[in-house]
């Protein structure tokens, strides 16, 4: 089972390494590994029996012990087409191709699976952004264009892959500042 490197270990720090295509069956096997375990995170029942388990939307490869190009992520994203949509990838050397001007930031913060410790701010993200990158799940290449939301847990875990923590992009002396024309979700 997987054990989340915490912000105190320095491998989180370290630039993850590009993984060969098409995967080995070990790093398929890591990847879907990690999905296994973010779902698992999400599930009440298991984090009533393992405390020290917290929910998460995302998890990249360097939080799991391994500093490789690879993230995961899995939420709840109702539509009104599909109010059971759910987004979901296995990404592998993702890159943003695209990214907008116009910021958008969670109000309430940002968290992570690697961080125990409060760190009050806001974390300014581009609103919007076009991944490019191998998705496990769909067996092939992808470009994934991502708004609001789902650009800032793309941007989050994508920086878990260059060593980049999101309370770095926290102002320390200005946390709550407000960037004009950004947009709060
Ligand atoms: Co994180």
């Amino acid at each position: 089972m997987i054990k989340i490197v915490k912000d105190t270990n320095p491998k989180i720090r370290e630039k993850s390494v590009e993984v060969p295509l098409p995967l080995s069956k070990e790093d398929a096997e890591f990847i879907e590994e990690m999905m296994k375990y973010l779902k698992l995170s999400q599930d009440p029942e298991y984090r009533e029996k393992h405390p020290a388990c917290r929910e998460g939307v995302g998890l990249a490869a360097p939080q799991a012990g391994r500093n490789v190009r690879m993230l995961v992520i899995s939420y709840a994203n109702p539509t009104e087409e599909d109010p059971n949509h759910v987004t979901e990838y296995e990404l592998v050397n993702p890159r943003i191709i695209v990214n907008s001007i116009k910021k958008t930031y969670l109000q309430g913060g940002e968290g992570c699976l690697s961080v125990d410790e409060e760190h009050p701010g806001y974390v300014y993200r581009d609103f919007k952004i076009v991944v490019e990158a191998y998705d496990h799940l769909l067996g092939k290449k992808t470009h994934i264009t991502a708004r609001g939301y789902d650009a800032i847990v793309l941007q989050h875990e994508i920086d878990h892959l260059n060593g980049v923590l999101f309370y770095d992009h926290i102002d320390p002396k200005d946390p709550f500042k407000k960037i004009p024309g950004s947009v709060a979700v």
